[in-house]
C-alpha cells in the first residue's frame, strides 16, 4: 500500500499557485517533483486510495483548438480529486472574438480556482497568466506543449532499461513546432541525451536552441541537432515523432512537408538504427493508417500507404509505447493540478 498523501506533503514541493506556461520557467528539481508526485498519485488511484485534495475546486478549461487527451486528462484529473471542470471554446463563449485574454482572465479568476488554455499563440496564455489571480496552465500552443513533456518523461522513466540512468531520446519530424521545441528544451533542463533529427528548414528557432544550450550547461545534457538520420538516431533509447502538419497549418503545406520529412519517417529501419530495445513514442493523434478522414486523404493524395510520420507496422508493434504516454497525460496533469492547487 502506498503511504497516504497529505496536503502538507504537496505544499512542501513549493509549487502552490504556480502557473505552468513553458518548461523554461522550471528547474529540473521542480519538474522531477511533479513527476514523483504523479507516480504516487498513479499508484494511489490503482489502489483506490486516492485522497481528494481538490475538493470543490473549479477549473476553467479554454480549448480554442481540438483535443482528446489533454481535455479528458484535465477533466478526469479534477474529477478524481473532487473538483470540477468547465470547458469553454471560442464559438460558444465570448473568448477571442469579443473579449480579450486580459478581460477573460480577470473574469474567470473571480469565479474559478485555475485556468487551462489550449490555442495557437503563446502570447495569449502568457496574457491570461499576467491578468489572472489563479494558476494558468498551457495545454498546448504553437510554441510549447509542456503538459505533454510531463507525460513523456514519466513514460520514458517507466520504460528505461536502467532506471535512474540518463535518458536518451531523439525526435524526428517538424522540429520548429510545439513538440520539437518542448522536447529539446525539456531534455536540456532534465540532463538528457537529446537529439533533434530533422531537415535544417524545420529546426527550432535559433533562440530556442540557444536557451537549450544554456540550460544544458547546468544539467549536463548532451544536445545534438542534426540532419543526419543515422548519427542522430544511433543508440537512442526512445524515438519520438509527431504529425508532420500541425493544427492550424493550411493543408497546402502537406506536399512540401512530406518531401522534407519522408526520410525521417519512424519505421522499423529507424528503430533498428536506434537499437534492439528502442521504443517508439508519439504524442498522438498519429497518421499511421487510412482509417480516419484525414489519414485516408493524405495516404491517397501522396501515395503513403503504410503510414505517414510513423508506419502502421511500428505503430502496431510492441515497440510503440504511445498509449502509455496517453494514459500518463492524466496522471501528470493531475499531479500538476494537485501540486499547484492543493
Ligand atoms: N497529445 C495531445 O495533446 O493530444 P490531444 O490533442 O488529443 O489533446
Ligand atoms: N504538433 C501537434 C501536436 C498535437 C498534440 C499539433 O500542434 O497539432
Amino acid at each position: 500500500m502506498t503511504a497516504a498523501l497529505t496536503r502538507e506533503d504537496v505544499r512542501s514541493l513549493g509549487l502552490t499557485d504556480r502557473d505552468f506556461l513553458r518548461e523554461l520557467d522550471f528547474t529540473a528539481a521542480q519538474l522531477n517533483s511533479i513527476l514523483d508526485l504523479a507516480v504516487r498519485l498513479k499508484q494511489l488511484r490503482k489502489e483506490h486510495n486516492e485522497p481528494e485534495l481538490l475538493l470543490h475546486k473549479n477549473l476553467a478549461a479554454i480549448f480554442e483548438k481540438t483535443s482528446t487527451r489533454t481535455r479528458i486528462s484535465f477533466s478526469v484529473a479534477m474529477n478524481d480529486q473532487g473538483g470540477n471542470t468547465t470547458f469553454l471554446d471560442g464559438s460558444s463563449s465570448q473568448i477571442g472574438h469579443k473579449e480579450s485574454p486580459a478581460d477573460t482572465a480577470r473574469v474567470l479568476s473571480r469565479i474559478f480556482d485555475a485556468i487551462g488554455f489550449r490555442g495557437s499563440e503563446q502570447a495569449v496564455v502568457e496574457e491570461l497568466a499576467q491578468y489572472s489571480q489563479v494558476p494558468v496552465y498551457n495545454g498546448l500552443t504553437d510554441q510549447w506543449h509542456p503538459t505533454q513533456m510531463l507525460a513523456d518523461f514519466l513514460t520514458m522513466r517507466e520504460h528505461q532499461d536502467e532506471p535512474g540512468e540518463q535518458i536518451s531520446y531523439c525526435y524526428l519530424g517538424d522540429a520548429r513546432n510545439n513538440m520539437g521545441n518542448s522536447l529539446l528544451i525539456m531534455g536540456a533542463i532534465m540532463g538528457s541525451d537529446t537529439r533533434i533529427v530533422a531537415p535544417k528548414a524545420l529546426w527550432p528557432e535559433q533562440s530556442v536552441i540557444d536557451q537549450a544550450h544554456e540550460r544544458a550547461q547546468d544539467s549536463g545534457a548532451q544536445l545534438t541537432i542534426t540532419e543526419d538520420l543515422a548519427q542522430g538516431v544511433a543508440g537512442a533509447e526512445f524515438v519520438h515523432t509527431d504529425v508532420w502538419v500541425s493544427m492550424g497549418e493550411p493543408k497546402e503545406v502537406w506536399q512540401e512537408r512530406i518531401e522534407l520529412l519522408k526520410p525521417y519517417q519512424v519505421n522499423q529501419a529507424v528503430l533498428d538504427l536506434a537499437g534492439p530495445h528502442s521504443k517508439a513514442m508519439h504524442c498522438l493523434p498519429a497518421y499511421h493508417d487510412s482509417k480516419t478522414v484525414l489519414g485516408a486523404q493524405i495516404s491517397q493524395d501522396f501515395n503513403l500507404d503504410g503510414g505517414v510520420e510513423i508506419t502502421h507496422d511500428v505503430f502496431e508493434s510492441r515497440a510503440n509505447i504511445s498509449f502509455d504516454q496517453a494514459e500518463n497525460r492524466m496522471h501528470t496533469i493531475k499531479s500538476l493540478l494537485v501540486a499547484t492547487l492543493a
